[in-house]
């Protein structure tokens, strides 16, 4: 195989109550990265699209680059790569936008070199392509990008990321108000230190939205949509946040919060005709606002990356 085009999904990470440990993965958007074998023993960005000229092209500061690079110096191989990159999502969105790209250039590299490495060995290389991006290698984005479906990383050291099944026709509706917020400063305003009565709410709600996705219970998912810790910090950064959220629950959303850092926010729905719905009466508080957006309704993606070419 002299090359390869690869697609890898949207993610929502922190799923409320699950910051830095649980994500998933959508359907749309997502991006593309093509792979092309070269003779210069080097890594290259040859073109960037859809990013307006704002992502790096330098190989050491693009994360996409940056993985492949750490790739193929652990499997020990020099090989040039002229790699092209199609950006399909905003930046700073909050829909995984870099865990995306990062990931399917790993996995494009992988297959293109013949599959040395498990799809679970190829997530620290994404992780160190967050920890680029934003001084952070969390994993609950390229998780989830990488594997597909429902993640949970029950643990960073040792490494331990687990699948969760979900209900079949659990929905998922995301909004991306047009404004922008990196993931850098989201996490900076964070506190460092959290009150036990805090943490006590948030881990029963871990507990209880793992449980709810593995009994198909719509009630215990929508009860442990609940953030008492990160939410109330970040949604400072969205306006019309509490307003566009409740409209989402009379709308009939089983729950919801902020998508990542933000300003994404997503909704959990019990099927596509109510995570519709949701989606329409979020846009609504929007434009009340004068906040233009778009918005993505989806099934939870169980694939991952997929080769296109
Ligand atoms: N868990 C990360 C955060 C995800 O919330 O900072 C970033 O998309």
């Amino acid at each position: 195989m002299e090359s390869i085009k690869v697609f890898a999904p949207a993610t929502v990470a922190n799923v409320a109550c699950g910051f830095d440990v649980l994500g998933f993965a959508v359907d749309s958007p997502g991006d593309e990265v093509v792979l092309k074998k070269t003779n210069s023993g080097k890594v290259v960005i040859k073109e960037i699209t859809g990013d307006e000229g704002r992502l790096p092209k330098n190989p050491l500061s693009n994360t996409v680059s940056i993985s492949i690079i750490q790739f193929l110096e652990k499997i020990g191989i020099e090989q040039g790569i002229e790699i092209t990159l199609h950006k399909k999502m905003p930046l700073g969105s909050g829909l995984g936008s870099s865990a995306a790209s990062t990931v399917a250039g790993v996995f494009a590299i992988n297959e293109l070199m013949g599959n040395p490495l498990s799809r679970s060995e190829l997530l620290p290389f994404a992780m160190e392509g967050e920890r680029l991006a934003c001084g952070s290698a969390h994993a609950d984005n390229v998780g989830p990008a990488l594997m597909g479906g429902f993640v949970l990383i029950r643990s960073y050291d040792p490494l331990d990321v687990i699948k969760i099944p979900t209900p079949k026709e659990l929905y998922a509706t995301i909004i991306h108000p047009q404004i922008e917020v990196q993931t850098k400063d989201a996490r900076e305003i964070l506190r460092k230190q959290i009150p036990i009565k805090s943490a006590i709410i948030q881990w029963g709600n871990v507990g209880g939205l793992v449980a709810g996705l593995m009994l198909n219970d719509y009630g215990l998912i929508g009860r442990s949509l609940q953030d008492v810790i990160v939410e109330p910090i970040r949604s400072i950064l969205i306006p019309g946040f509490d307003q566009v959220k409740q409209a989402a629950m009379q709308a009939g959303a089983l729950g919801g919060s902020i998508s990542g850092s933000g300003p994404s926010m997503f909704t959990l729905s019990k099927d596509r005709e109510t995570a519709e719905r949701v989606g329409r009466a979020m846009e609504v508080e929007f434009k009340k606002i004068n906040i233009g957006n778009e918005v993505y309704v989806s099934k939870i993606n169980e694939n991952g990356p997929v080769v296109m070419g």
